[in-house]
């Protein structure tokens, strides 16, 4: 257990171990994360402040794609350390008044969890004093249909998230968990997937000497093989 300055528990949650639970009133009604997200990815995220531009551009661009998450069979669930009426006044005036790259009139839907005692915060590792002491840095976590915590992404509160990327990171992570292969740098779906020394696949010799089909190794160590993009695309966006 870690304490601060001001001696309050702090907790940093990791890769791989179960999403901390915790009780929540969002704009979407009161949600119990993870158990009400149980058999579907979520995407936990928190934003520095409502009423602010970069913030303002994010929601926007995640409402946008919302449809897009949620038929890779994943929720969104934002978060700050406003108040419940801070947050609806801000997503009433982002659909109202504002327009960014060609995006206007756009409704957010996701629930978004209003955390003034900044319990949830502190418990996700989203307030970073060095950053700032009132504010959640831009975090994100992508938890497993079995609330188990895959992927952790943390940007500072001047630099706007790439929702591409996020995107991204999901399709390679239900790919890996489809097929049990690992993704190389950049992968998209479509691309060769690794097939790592590690798992369950022959001797270093058998894959040297090209006995494991399909699969196309540079050295013991560096094996890819090809998976069709439309097979991997069925399989993870169903
Ligand atoms: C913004 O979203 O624009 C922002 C929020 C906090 C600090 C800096 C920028």
């Amino acid at each position: 257990m870690e304490l601060n300055q001001e001696q309050e528990v702090v907790s940093m949650p990791r890769i791989g171990e179960a999403a901390p639970e915790f009780k929540a009133i969002t704009t979407q009604g009161e949600i119990n994360f993870p158990k009400d997200y149980k058999g579907k990815w979520v995407i936990l995220f928190s934003h520095p402040a409502d009423f602010t531009p970069v913030c303002t551009s994010e929601f926007m661009t995640f409402a946008s794609m919302e449809k897009q998450f949620n038929e890779a069979n994943c929720q969104l669930v934002g978060l700050s350390v406003d108040g419940l009426y801070s947050h609806i006044a801000w997503l009433r005036t982002i659909k109202e008044k504002i327009e960014f790259k060609g995006m206007k009139d756009v409704e957010v839907t996701f629930p978004l969890i209003e955390d003034i005692t900044m319990d949830v915060a502190k418990k996700y590792g989203m307030m970073m004093p060095g950053e700032s002491n009132t504010k959640a840095v831009r975090a994100v976590f992508f938890v497993d249909p079995k609330g188990i915590i895959r992927t952790i992404i943390y940007y500072p509160l001047s630099l706007g998230r790439n929702f591409d990327e996020l995107y991204r990171v999901l399709l390679a992570l239900k790919t890996s968990d489809e097929f049990g292969v690992a993704t190389p740098a950049d992968w998209r779906p479509g691309d060769d997937v690794i097939i790592s020394p590690a798992g369950n696949c022959g001797t270093a010799k058998d894959r040297m000497e090209g006995k494991e089909e399909g699969l196309e190794c540079k050295d013991w160590f560096f094996c890819t093989k090809k998976l069709d993009k439309d097979l991997v695309l069925k399989k993870i966006l169903k």
